[in-house]
């Protein structure tokens, strides 16, 4: 018998797009015709931003504007920074970000500005809300959110640190950022579609995108790929416990695919990052305990590490909290979702697919007074 696949819909097309191809033919990404590659190595995240949200690059000129728009739009309002005060200081930072989002929604509704002017703060906003949340919580303190910085990047980890970050980490998180923009019909991509396609606000979309992210089955497999690394100290240990679960067949994240079928073309890039940042601060074992994971999982199972593993490193490198791994990959996916809300508002059908029916056949309602059972 075929084995079932762990993917629902694996394969099925529902729905045409412009924005990215995601091939597992030949593994490969392109957003809007543009290799991940080439975007990766070259473009900042404002101009991947540029192309994502409006379908093509930027010239400098629209660049520079762009930025400066974006820059414009940082600071939180203060209702929004009264409702991060308020949510506890334990919370999950994605829950942060989709409450701030939320709220956002309600302080500057979408009716009164267009549906680009509220991606734009939302991408603008996004770091300043978690940071201010975490400063707040940590050490009571109300940071101001104006970094000076120039870049998305340097401006999140500015904002986290309160000093100017290294070029290297500024550089690493830029292209983290790159390669995690866009991803065609991701299960939050599509969460997002069907949300629009009620013709519902945007904020309502990119809230429900960030409920579905969240998991580890997607966008938190960054996070807990970072707890499988860093439960070991030596190779050979991490070598021992992962055989062991396989064995009982349990699930590593970070590795394999729905699409993807011998490599995520992203790994390479995430995985040069992973491995400067790790002989910048001197790593002296995490960087090999993950490379030694990465060989187990290929002999063994054929599978290979997905952007989120070797991110996940990246990120604990630059000194980012675990828990900040997922809403890193919100700071830059809104800008995937959004592309997609707007080119499924442009030919809207809503979106309500049939199922298989596999419950009982018609039959006669029983009044209550005897079905029988207990008194
Ligand atoms: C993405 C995912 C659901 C794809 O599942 P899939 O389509 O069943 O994957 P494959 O067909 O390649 O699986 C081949 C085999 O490897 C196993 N496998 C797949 N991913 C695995 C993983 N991460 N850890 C351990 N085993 C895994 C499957 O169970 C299957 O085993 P079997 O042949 O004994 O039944 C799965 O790889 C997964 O859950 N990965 C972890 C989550 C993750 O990193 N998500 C982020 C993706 S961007």
């Amino acid at each position: 018998m075929a084995r079932k696949s762990k993917v629902a819909l694996s394969g099925v097309a529902v729905g045409e797009t412009s924005i990215c191809t995601v091939n597992g033919d030949n593994d490969s990404i392109h957003y809007r015709g543009y290799a991940i590659e080439d975007l990766a190595e070259h473009a900042s995240f404002e101009e991947v931003a540029y192309l994502l949200l409006r379908g093509e690059l930027p010239t400098a000129s629209q660049l520079d504007s762009y930025r400066d728009r974006l820059n414009a739009l940082r600071s939180l309002p203060a209702p929004l920074a009264t409702v991060l005060e308020q949510l506890p200081g334990e919370s999950h930072p994605m829950d942060v970000l989709r409450t701030g989002c939320a709220a956002l929604g309600c302080i500057e509704p979408e009716s009164d500005s267009s549906q680009e002017d509220v991606i734009d703060r939302l991408i603008a906003t996004f770091p300043a809300m978690l940071c201010y949340w975490h400063h707040f919580h940590s050490h009571n303190a109300r940071i101001d959110t104006d970094s000076g910085e120039t870049s998305l990047a340097g401006h999140f980890l500015h904002l986290l640190r309160g000093q100017a970050p290294d070029p290297l980490h500024r550089d690493a998180f830029n292209s983290s950022m790159v390669l995690y923009a866009e991803h065609g019909f991701a299960a939050s991509t599509f969460a997002a579609r069907v949300c629009a396609s009620t013709l519902t606000d945007i904020y309502s979309a990119i809230t429900s995108a960030i409920g579905t992210l969240r998991g580890p089955l997607h966008g938190g497999a960054n996070e807990a790929a970072m707890e499988l690394i860093e439960g070991f100290t030596d190779p050979d240990d991490a070598e021992r416990a992962v055989l062991d679960g396989l064995a009982r067949k349990d699930v590593f994240m970070g590795f394999g695919h729905p699409v993807y079928r011998t490599r995520d073309p992203r790994n390479q890039i995430i995985k040069g990052y992973s491995q400067s940042l790790s002989q910048a601060v001197g790593d002296t074992h995490l960087f090999a305990v993950s490379q030694r994971i990465e060989q187990v999982m290929m002999r063994e199972k054929k599978l290979f590490p997905n952007l989120d593993y070797y991110a996940a490193s990246t990120y604990h490198f630059m000194g980012i909290p675990t828990a900040m791994f997922t809403p890193i990959f919100v700071f830059a996916r809104i800008c995937g979702w959004a592309a997609h809300i707007f080119e499924q508002r442009a030919d809207n059908r809503i979106i309500r697919p049939g199922s298989d029916y596999i419950g009982p056949q018609p039959r006669p309602f029983v009044p209550i007074g005897q079905r029988g059972g207990g008194a």
